[in-house]
This record gives structure tokens, sequence and C-alpha cells, in this order.
């Protein structure tokens, strides 16, 4: 089968209702917090996309008990410190910074060597920044300046630590987070805002975990060695997979979708307040709280006349990983938009910031880019009649949907490679447009 796809033909007059997978970030934090406790731990809706499958994978090797089924999955823990280890044995994250980043946290206190590794895309990003904390609860690594592989030795005697969190990631946050479970004492961090997954799940466990909100940070304190109870959760729909269909819905004509059970976390949704600046109305229906994190039904239409944005930096976390999309909508608004201190974007799966202007130069929109910032003049009269081929993107998920959802939008004559990327964290995206009525070949 051909991994890529043609596009000839916008989409425009729908009316449906979705259901999207599962949250990636909740997904995995489930998964490796059940790993910690001695219950029985039960999830529906999880995720089953390749990041999560290497989460398992991961966890197995090191003697984790996992029964994977269509419609939950269960997984009974070894407790804290309870790891199986094996001589030379080697991890492998795959696409997945946040298992990368979150599983080095529970290995700081491995009885022996662990190598871990990933593919091309997170072989190529940073893990200085959670290497640096987690040297200082006592663990030694050995890396390939600071990349992937990396050797991690765990330690006995772990101790708690002071930690300044100063990127807004919240993978750094819940690496450290994660190893303070297992240290005695009370680790202490300061961090700049970013989504707050662990943070809540803490709660709900009944960890004792005390948050203090400031306006540009949080301080968390936590105190290790505490038993993990059961954690059984019904994972939510992802607002950053929804993302896609959001902004393909307000760029159509006369459109309107309907997306349900979204988790609409204050940390998550970043985009909807950018999307209200820039006139685009979403309403959320049916709000309800559930575990600590907030859900709701959306409702999204097309817009006929869109604003453009001098997007304030305070959204840049929350929003994080629909920037490319959002630089979308902005092509077509009526003037000039800019986003700054956007550099983090250059970090994920593939250089975003980068990629988000390559994707506008292609479509024929004037963009001014830096290494951190980005400048876009938006034409609302966008007419695209040209072939526009996007490859070489390092498989970045993301890349892929943007692609998809601009072909579908502005029109033009679209092949766009490496389809398989989507399994990264929403294999049935494909499927969703289809439901949608578009014409893919
Ligand atoms: C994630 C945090 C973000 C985000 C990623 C998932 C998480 O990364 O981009 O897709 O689950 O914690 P950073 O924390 O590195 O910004």
């Amino acid at each position: 089968m051909s991994n890529f796809v043609i596009i000839k033909n916008k989409i425009n007059r729908f009316k449906k209702s979705l259901i999207i997978d599962g949250d990636k970030s909740l997904s995995i934090r489930w998964a490796l917090l059940a790993s910690q406790s001695l219950k029985k731990c039960r999830s529906s809706n999880l995720l089953y996309s390749e990041d999560v499958m290497s989460t398992l994978n991961c966890l197995k090797k090191l003697g984790v008990k996992i029964k994977i089924s269509k419609n939950f999955c269960e997984i009974i823990g070894l407790g804290l410190n309870g790891f199986r280890y094996k001589d030379n044995q080697i991890l492998d994250a795959g696409n997945s910074g946040t298992l990368g980043r979150l599983i080095l946290g529970l290995l700081v206190h491995s009885k022996k060597k662990i190598r871990l590794k990933g593919d091309k895309s997170l072989s190529k990003r940073d893990f200085l920044r959670v290497i640096n904390p987690l040297k200082k609860f006592g663990a030694k690594f050995n890396s390939n300046r600071g990349k992937l592989p990396i050797e991690i030795q765990g330690t006995n005697y772990s101790k708690p630590i002071k930690y300044y969190e100063n990127k807004g990631s919240a993978q750094c946050k819940s690496a450290v987070m994660f190893a303070a479970l297992n240290t005695s004492g009370e680790t202490i961090i300061k961090a700049k805002k970013s989504r707050d997954h662990s943070e809540l799940l803490f709660r709900y466990l009944k960890l004792p975990i005390k948050v203090i909100k400031r306006k540009k940070y949080d301080f968390i304190k936590i105190k290790g060695k505490n038993k993990i109870p059961a954690l059984n959760y019904k994972i939510p729909s992802d607002i950053s997979s929804a993302a896609f269909f959001i902004i393909l819905t307000a760029l159509a004509r006369d459109s309107q979708l309907k997306i349900k059970n979204i988790n609409i976390n204050p940390s998550r949704i970043g985009l909807l307040h950018v999307l209200k600046m820039m006139g685009i109305k979403i309403s959320k229906l049916n709000i309800r709280d559930y575990k600590g994190e907030r859900i709701a039904d959306l409702i999204v239409k097309s817009s006929n006349k869109i604003r453009p944005i001098n997007c304030p930096t305070k959204l840049n976390s929350s929003a994080i990983d629909e920037f490319m999309l959002i630089f979308l909508v902005a092509a077509k608004a009526e003037g000039v938009s800019y986003f700054k201190n956007l550099s983090e974007l250059n970090q994920k799966e593939s250089p975003r910031l980068k990629w988000g202007s390559k994707i506008l130069n292609k479509i024929g929109i004037k963009n001014i880019v830096t290494k951190n910032s980005i400048k876009i003049y938006g034409n609302p009269n966008l007419k695209i009649d040209k072939k526009i081929i996007i490859k070489n993107f390092l498989k970045d998920h993301r890349v892929f949907m943007t692609s998809v959802i601009a072909a579908l939008s502005f029109g033009g004559e679209w092949q766009i490679f490496d389809k398989s990327s989507i399994n990264t964290s929403f294999p049935s995206f494909l499927k969703k447009i289809d439901q949608l009525g578009a014409n893919l070949v």
C-alpha cells in the first residue's frame, strides 16, 4: 500500500458529529502510574497508538503484567521500585518524547544499567533537559551529548531535589515528579505553566502533593514513598487530535461539527482562546469534571471572517501542539498575525516552527520566521491551483495531519507522504476525514 495521500478537492458544507481517539498525554501517564501500583488498574478508551504501545512494551520489558483488549487495558503494577531489571536491558521509546522523558523519572532507582533508545526523530531531541534534574536525585547518565541513546544507572539512595523548570515543559516537570514518587522526603518544583495532568492524577490518587498556583509559575511539593492506590480511568478524547477537525470546520464553508467527550483541561485549551480572539466561535456543552480533569462536548461552526492575532505568549504552552494549525487560520485572516517566544516548537518531533513556515510558503502565504517567532500575512481570498508535495518531515504525525487539513481547506493538488505517521497519536485520523465525506486517494 502506498504511504502517501493525494488530495485534489476542498471539503465544505458538512454537518457531522465525531468521537476522537483518547488523550495521548493521559494514556501514557495512566500506564506509567499504574505500573507503580500494586493494585489492578483498569483504563478504558486508552489511546491504542504507537506512542502508547511503546509505553506498554517498555513496561512489559520491566516485568509489568499488562492485558490489552478492545474495550479496556489492565495493568497489575509492581509497586514503587518494583521493576524487574535484567542485564543489558534496552528500552525503546519509539517516537515518544513523553514516554522517553517520563520513564527516565521512574528509572532513577534502577538497580542495573538501562539503555534507552528511540527512533530517528526522537534521537535528535534534547534529553539534557531531564538528565540534569534527574542526576540531582543521584542517578548516573551516559548519553550522546544529551541525546538518545542514553544509559541510566539508578541509585538506591535518592535524595529529594529542588528544581526550577523554566521552559514550560510538562515532560520535564513530570519526569521529576515521577522520580519524586519513590524518593524519601520532599521534592520541590518551581515550574513555568504547562499541562498539569500529572499533578491532577497525583491529587486524585491522594498522594501527598501540594500545588501553589502563581501567575506565571506553579510551586509543586511532593513527598515520596507513598503506596500508589488502584488507578481506574476512562481516558477522555484528546483536544490536540480534535484540533485538526476544529480547524477544518472553522476554515470550511457552511459547516458544523460536534466533537464529544473532549478533555478541556484549562492547561490544554490555548487553541480555544486563540480561536476566540480570531473570531471563531466554539461552544462547550455538557461540561463535567472527571477525576480532576474537565470534559465537554464542543460545537464548532465555519467562520466567514477571521481576525489576525498578536498571540499572547502566555497561551504558548497551552497551545504548544496546535501552533502549525493555528498558522493555517492566520493564513486566512484579514491582516498580519504575530507569534513569538516559540523556540520550543522547534524541539518537537520535527522543527515545527520551520515546518509551519514551510507549509505557508508552499501555499503562497508570505511569512517571516525567526528562531522563535513568525509573522504571517493572511489572505482571506487565497486560491491554490498548483501541485504541492509534502515530504521528508521526520515522519512528524502533526506535520502530516496539518498538511491534510491545509489541502482540504485551501485546495490545490497535494501529495502528502508518510501517511503511517498518524499511528503515532491518532490512528483513526484518515477514517474520520473519510466520515466527513472528503475524497482522498
Ligand atoms: C506533553 C507535553 C508537551 C507536548 C507533548 C506532550 C506531555 O511537550 O508537546 O506532545 O504529555 O507532557 P513539552 O512538555 O516538552 O512541552
